[in-house]
């Protein structure tokens, strides 16, 4: 049974989720999720999708954030959702089910590439939260691990990445990892992304 706090507490978020400004936008404009617009923003200031790219949107459920790459992408170029979750498709984009830290699921995105190199990887991945700070981070972190490995084979020089980022203890190391790999390295805490949430952004510029 659900206690009456934790009632009133689901309650509050509920009230204050259907008050966000960034909430009532994304439905008037059918976005799935109000995090259309971190994507959005962060398009908007660096010019990351442009028509005739080949992306790839991992952790994509709902779909707000391929939403918008699939209208950037204008009907020209490739675009691949991937999710663990099952999700609705969307027009123009091809949808993969899968856990993205299984090799079954790399050959799934490898085929539908054909081969071809990625010129942008979107990730807003996260795990489910545990609550256990230490665990939860370490989730998080063999997550972007993944991710990191993924685009030394499959995102082409001079390519880009953006994804989701918590900061921890290894906060230093994987910065200097992606650093290694990638020419220019942002930090970007959208609008969007609500002020209590200790989620950034990472912004890996031109792939070496
Ligand atoms: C914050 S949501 C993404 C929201 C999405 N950007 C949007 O705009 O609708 C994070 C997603 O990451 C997915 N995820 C977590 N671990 C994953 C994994 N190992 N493989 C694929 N997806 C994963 C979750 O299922 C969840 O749907």
């Amino acid at each position: 049974m659900v206690s009456k706090r934790r009632k009133g507490k689901s309650r509050a978020w509920l009230d204050r989720h259907n008050k966000d400004h960034y909430v009532q936008k994304a439905r008037k404009s059918g976005y799935r999720a109000r995090a259309a617009y971190k994507l959005e923003e962060i398009d908007q200031k660096f010019r990351l999708i442009k028509p005739g790219q080949t992306v790839i949107d991992l952790g994509a459920a709902p779909g707000s954030w391929s939403q918008y790459a699939v209208k950037k992408l204008k009907e020209n170029g490739q675009l691949i959702m991937l999710d663990l979750l099952p999700f609705d498709e969307i027009e123009g984009a091809q949808l993969i089910q899968g856990d993205f830290t299984e090799s079954d699921t790399l050959d799934e995105i490898k085929s539908l590439t054909e081969g071809r190199l990625f010129d942008l990887v979107l990730s807003d991945m996260a795990p489910n939260i545990t609550g256990i700070a230490l665990q939860d981070q370490a989730r998080y972190e063999r997550l972007l691990d993944s991710v990191l490995r993924f685009c030394e084979t499959a995102l082409r020089p001079g390519g880009v990445l953006l994804t989701k980022f918590f900061e921890g203890e290894s906060a230093q190391v994987i910065r200097t990892r992606m650093k290694a790999q990638f020419n220019q390295l942002k930090t970007i805490k959208p609008d969007a992304s609500r002020t209590h949430s200790k989620e950034l952004y990472l912004l890996a510029l031109n792939r070496k």
